[in-house]
């Protein structure tokens, strides 16, 4: 039958190859392929808790991703579950188009006492994104008209939607695509150089006490590279753009809710942002739910007329579930002991991968990071010299087909998922959910060093000829 279409339970029971070609023919096939050479092809999935990936040849994998970030509790976490379950149990209302909605009112509450005043206002959203938009317009609004550019830094990332896409830099996501500020009106600087946010600021100045700078939006630790901020740059940053009169967004999405040992990064440099994003684990590794705050003052500026108040809105925003699952993933993360515990095991982390580093000098070149945000750098030129004398025609990015089969030979022979991103295609990106225990860090570690002790130019040439067809 043409139409015929799948139930649930069966498509819980689709065989691997079947869904294989289900998702190759009508989702994306070059992602595919890219997970093919990986090797993430062979990842039939029975189910999935902690950091345990458990797959139904009866293989558990260790998940050292976290969903790039989603994951701060690991799979399916035994409290997010029950108040999933709790939610179901009672009938909660998830979609409340009118009216007040407690369990919204309530994670604001939440997010309030957890941030720094005067950081008290929550808008709701369902993607990290949407928050960096919510953000951006409330900039526009609460901003006179005559401040119409943005500051915005090399390297880091934002989101890919066109508004949120304007403040993108990292890996030209935003080619062929008409952003949704003007080019001309974000003006983009290295990270780090205090002096020259100072001479653009300078440079748009109206007279002594104004300028047309709206407002600067930073990634407290850049996301795609791991790019470490000097110390004090964030303080320097905020300092001078309060003194300003422009507005800063702090874009915590990847690295806030717990993942550098503080609930929130930019506590590391006690600086105080306009506006703060969140989102990816705050929904708990369940539910899809961002949020970005700020303060009653500002909300109000931007949105504090009645006639204006739906101004900006989302349908989806702060569903019944989302928020209970969010209220408990703050009250997990913020308890007693959760955060050293996350600090302690970084440090653990951080400690083992340096004495890999002292073990293999010529394979490592540096391990960096914060809490469980970690990442190891290869030097693959040596390397890179050796396997272009093989003369193999087909690689056009060395490095990245290098990182691959480091990547594709810890999960298929160690069992641990990692990952890296391609402008920096030469670190291993180290980065587990923060319930992880100390036996699957040693697991990682042990497993990264018995990879590195069988040498690395074995591992490539192995890959690269092994996957010529792929890559072709
Ligand atoms: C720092 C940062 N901001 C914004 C986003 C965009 O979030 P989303 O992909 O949910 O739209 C991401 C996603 O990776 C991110 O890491």
């Amino acid at each position: 039958m043409k139409n015929k279409i799948y139930t649930f339970d069966e498509a819980l029971n689709l065989n691997e190859k079947l869904y294989h070609s289900l998702y190759r023919n009508h989702i994306n096939p070059g992602l595919y392929s890219i997970y093919k050479i990986l090797g993430f092809n062979k990842m039939d999935i029975k189910s999935a808790y902690g950091l345990e990936i458990i797959l139904k040849n009866g293989k558990i994998v260790l998940d050292f991703t976290s969903g790039i970030g989603v994951l701060g509790l690991g799979h399916n976490h035994e409290r997010i579950i029950e108040v999933e379950k709790k939610c179901h149990d009672l009938n909660i209302i998830d979609i409340q188009k009118f009216g007040i909605n407690k369990l919204q009112a309530v994670l604001a509450y939440n997010l309030s006492k957890l941030l720094p005043d005067p950081l008290d206002t929550s808008f709701f959203t369902v993607s990290g994104a949407e928050a960096v938009e919510a953000g951006i317009k409330l900039i526009t609004r609460a901003q006179p008209r005559y401040k119409k550019y943005f500051i915005s830094f090399d390297e880091d990332y934002h989101g890919k939607t066109h508004g949120a896409l304007s403040f993108t830099n990292s890996e030209k996501f935003s080619r062929g695509f008409h952003v949704g500020i003007n080019r001309e009106n974000v003006i983009t600087l290295e990270p780090g150089n205090i002096n020259s946010l100072i001479k653009v600021v300078n440079e748009h100045s109206i007279d002594k006490n104004k300028n047309k700078i709206a407002g600067l939006i930073i990634e407290p630790i850049q996301g795609q590279t791991l790019g470490l901020l000097p110390n004090n740059y964030l303080k320097e940053v905020v300092r001078f753009c309060k003194k300003n009169n422009i507005l800063v967004l702090i874009d915590e999405i990847k690295v806030g809710m717990g993942r550098t040992g503080k609930l929130f990064s930019f506590s590391h440099e006690n600086v105080i942002p306009d506006i703060v994003t969140i989102s990816k684990a705050l929904g708990g590794g369940k539910r899809a739910i961002g949020a970005m705050v700020t303060s009653a003052k500002l909300s109000k500026l931007a949105y504090g007329k009645r006639k204006d108040s739906a101004l900006h809105s989302t349908t989806f925003s702060g569903l019944g579930t989302s928020c209970a699952v969010a209220i408990e993933a703050l009250n997990i993360i913020s308890e007693n002991y959760f955060l050293d515990d996350v600090q302690a095991k970084g440090d653990y982390l951080l400690q083992e991968l340096q004495k890999l580093k002292t073990k293999y000098p010529k394979a490592i070149v540096e391990v960096k990071g914060k809490g469980l945000y970690l990442g190891v750098i290869f030097n693959f030129i040596p390397y890179e010299k050796k396997i272009r004398r093989l003369n193999i025609p087909f690689i056009n990015d060395m490095q990245v087909a290098l990182m691959g089969s480091i990547v594709r030979a810890l999960y298929r022979d160690y069992n641990i998922l990692t990952h890296f991103t391609p402008p920096r295609p030469s670190m291993l990106v180290v980065m587990p959910p923060l319930v992880v225990t100390k036996e699957q860090i040693n697991q990682f570690v042990d497993a990264l060093d018995d990879l590195l002790g069988k040498g690395l130019l074995r591992l490539f040439s192995k890959f690269l000829i092994g996957n010529v067809k792929e890559i072709l």
